[in-house]
This record gives C-alpha cells, structure tokens and sequence, in this order.
C-alpha cells in the first residue's frame, strides 16, 4: 500500500470510531471514503447497528456488498453523520469536493447532516484554495451557456470526460464542467458567482459544510474543527 493510500486509510478509520449505534449516516464517494464503509461494514459485521445512505450509486454498491444496512434517502430529512473525503481543504475547513462527480449529493448529504467529517491523506491539505479543479455540475439543456460562463471566471474550462472519450454522466443524468484557475480565487465569491448562473445545478465547493477534518500525515491521525463550529 502506498503511504498515501494509508493515510486516506487511517483518517478514515479514525472517523469510523464516531460511528454510534442507532446512527443513521451518510457514505461519501471516492477512495478515501471506501475505506470509510469498508470500516463500516467490518464494524456491521461486529454487531453495530446502523442505517446509511449514499451519495452515489458506486458507493452503495460498496456498501451492500459490505451488508451495511441502506435506505433511500429520498424519505430521510435528516443524518446523524457523514463521512466524505475531499480533493483540497484548507485550514478553514473549507473544501473543494467532486473529483469523483458526486458532488451534488454529497453537498445534500452533509447539509442534512448533524457532523459532517471530511477525511484526508496530508495531500490534500492547502494553505488557500486554488490548485485542484473546481467542478461544477451542469444541465445538458444549459451545457455552451454555461460553458461560456465558467469561462469568464477561471483560467480554463472543460468538459469531464470518460478515458473513452464519452462524456462522463452523473448519477441524475447531468455533465460536469471542471473549472481551472492559475492562481487562488475567493472561495465565497466564486461560489456566489457559480450559484448565481441559471443551469448549474450545483458546485464543488465545500465552504460551511465540514465540520470536522480527520488527516493523516504519515502514521500520525490529526482532528481539526472548523474555527468558527460550535
Ligand atoms: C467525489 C469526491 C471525493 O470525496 C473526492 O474527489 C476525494 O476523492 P479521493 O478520496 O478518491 O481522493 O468529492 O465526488
């Protein structure tokens, strides 16, 4: 295992110990996340007694095959926990999410959820946001409107693409743009900008969202909260 792959590993079992009976949580997307309902499932198999739901269709395919316990969150308003991972977060605990292309239900998970802990290899820890991609999910209907939008705010802006070629599709049928940037931008004003555009559906920016980040820096596990969290 490489080292960053034990660290994602070792955040996120350290956010399984958060993990009450009773709970009713949220599954993250991505590789660090898996860990998370690998962890879960192990702990299910001890006799733990939760119910999750997922923000997206490849982690609930994880999870039942883990036999974690799912329901659809369609008839749930509210979650106990969430457990996500995250492409860059900064010492506000503000994040940029969507590497995987879960982002608008991984943002509806953790507005619903009473602590949302973001886990992290020490990769993704950044002074300001700025040097991974920002996406953004789009309607196709809006597609070269909104295309032409994100243009006026980035560097760069392009299409999510599939290694074949195809374009990659979200889980409810839209397309995500990836927005590029030279140098760091205003995190709040970005997100403004983005929220204000008719035809996103939603963006990658985490900024009040996480409550908790669990990283791992080499062998050593650090939890911060957010400064201005209760
Ligand atoms: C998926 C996400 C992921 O949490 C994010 O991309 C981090 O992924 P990984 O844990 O594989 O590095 O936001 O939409």
């Amino acid at each position: 295992m490489t080292a960053a792959e034990t660290e994602k590993k070792l955040a996120a079992q350290a956010a399984v110990e958060y993990v009450r009976d009773g709970m009713i949580i949220g599954l993250g997307t991505g590789s660090t996340a898996a860990y998370a309902v690998l962890k879960i499932g192990e702990r299910v198999k001890q006799g733990l007694s939760v119910t999750a739901t997922s923000s997206s269709l490849a982690t609930e395919q994880l999870a039942r095959s883990v036999n974690i316990p799912l329901v659809d969150f369609c008839g749930v308003s509210r979650l106990d926990l969430t457990i996500d991972g995250a492409d860059e977060i900064d010492p506000q605990l503000r994040a940029v999410k969507g590497g995987g292309g879960a982002l608008f239900r991984e943002k509806i998970l953790a507005a619903a959820s009473e602590t949302m802990i973001c886990i992290a290899d020490s990769s993704k820890l950044a002074e300001r946001l700025g040097k991974v991609k920002v996406p953004v999910e789009v309607l196709p209907f809006a597609a070269a409107f909104v295309e032409k939008s994100l243009a006026d705010l980035c560097s760069r802006v392009v299409i999510r693409q599939l290694a074949s070629g195809a374009r990659f599709v979200t889980d409810q049928g839209n397309c995500i743009f990836d927005m590029f940037f030279d140098r760091p931008y205003d995190p709040q004003r970005l997100a403004a900008a983005l929220k204000s555009i008719p035809g996103v559906i939603e963006h990658g920016l985490f900024l009040t969202e996480i409550d908790l980040l669990i990283v791992a820096q080499g062998e050593k596990v650090s939890i911060r909260k957010r400064p201005d969290a209760s």
